[in-house]
């Protein structure tokens, strides 16, 4: 599929629910959300249905996304389902990694090719507070799990805020040298009503990295990844870091992706409110050309860079980060 400016669509991001288990202050307003009741949310048939349809237009990237998507009950059957269609070439999951410890080795049987965990800061209070609640050490544990199940590449999400210190920079640099993990940086991004400062810039965090005396950074190649970040490794190190700068420098031109939220809207970016209902459509027969056809007009939509308010408050977005997915 391509969009109007000729850019390449083949990456599908499915948020399979708008629940999470944490509150992160960057995703979701402290009092949360308006939860959707479960018949408004699209089933796992109907998102089948859907990768099935797009798959015959080239999209063979999926990313399940939440909410927290290992909140939702059948998960695991989800992506055995999932990875039994033939044109899923990459499948993927964002998780806040809380609940993967008991998961994580089934989700590999199943067949998730890789995950994604956000992990903002190693100080458990810090963490605590950010997470609303969140325990560090589940999400240690999470991590460790995908590792031992092979879930690989495992990449870290931090998304830069106040809470993030020198310590737990610190901490990344050593994790990245001994795993081959990715750590990667996100700048905030100020979507919703959501209340929490941004932390130190991606060129300080660079600069800090290449005077912690491992090195200078140089760039990675071939880390696999379908999404907007840019890779670096030090010297001799097993990991690499990763930066994602929706701010600073954003990489809209090279966007490849649509999304589909929990209740069945087309979402062709992230930061623009425009919306195109599918739920009714594949509640009322409509045949797969014209649910293909429905996607196809939702990407002339798509707008070639996003736009923040004057402000930069991002005030004007309808949907927090956790009712899209990221
Ligand atoms: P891979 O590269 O395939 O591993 O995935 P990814 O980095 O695209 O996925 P992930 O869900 O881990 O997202 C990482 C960060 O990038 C999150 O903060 C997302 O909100 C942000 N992000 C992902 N896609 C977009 C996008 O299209 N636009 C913007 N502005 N941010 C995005
Ligand atoms: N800015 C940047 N990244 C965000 N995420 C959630 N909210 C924001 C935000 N406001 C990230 C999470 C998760 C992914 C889905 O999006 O850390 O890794
Ligand atoms: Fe939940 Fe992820 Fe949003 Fe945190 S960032 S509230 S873990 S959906």
């Amino acid at each position: 599929m391509q969009d109007s400016f000729g850019r390449v669509i083949d990456y599908l991001r499915i948020s399979i629910t708008d629940r999470c288990n944490f509150r992160c202050s960057y995703c979701m307003p402290p009092e949360g959300v308006p939860l959707l009741e479960h018949s408004e949310i699209l089933s796992y048939e109907e998102l089948l249905r859907v990768i099935r349809i797009l798959g015959q237009y080239g999209v063979n990237k999926i990313r399940i996304t939440g909410g927290e998507p290992l909140i939702r009950k059948g998960i695991v059957d989800f992506i055995r389902a999932v990875r039994e269609i033939e044109t899923v070439a990459d499948l993927a999951m964002t998780t806040n990694g809380s609940l993967l410890a008991n998961r994580a080795y089934q989700l590999k049987k199943a067949g998730l090719d890789r995950v994604n965990i956000s992990i903002d800061t190693l100080n458990p209070k810090e963490f605590s507070r950010i997470t609303g609640g969140g325990q560090l050490s589940d999400v240690v544990q999470g991590i460790k799990s995908a590792m031992n199940a092979g879930l690989a590449p495992i990449k870290l999400n931090v998304v830069v805020t106040e809470v993030f210190s020198m310590e737990d920079l610190s901490y990344f640099i050593k994790q990245t040298y001994e795993f081959p993990i990715a750590v990667r940086f996100i700048e905030y991004m100020p979507v919703g009503r959501c209340g929490v400062k941004a932390g130190s810039s991606i060129k300080a965090i660079k600069n800090s990295i290449n005077t912690a005396g491992y090195g200078m950074l140089e760039k990675a190649f071939s880390i696999k990844g379908n999404g907007p970040a840019y890779y670096y490794r030090l010297p001799r190190a097993m990991g690499v870091f990763g930066f994602i700068t929706p701010m600073t420098e954003h990489f809209c031109h090279t966007c490849n992706r649509i999304r589909l939220t929990a209740d069945g809207k087309i979402k062709p970016c992230l930061l623009a409110n425009q919306e195109f209902d599918i739920k009714h459509a594949l509640r009322s027969g409509t045949s797969d050309s014209k649910v293909a056809e429905l996607f196809v007009k939702a990407l002339q939509g798509k707008p070639l860079h996003h736009i923040w308010g004057n402000d930069r408050e991002g005030t004007n977005l309808l949907r927090n980060m956790s009712q899209v997915g990221g």
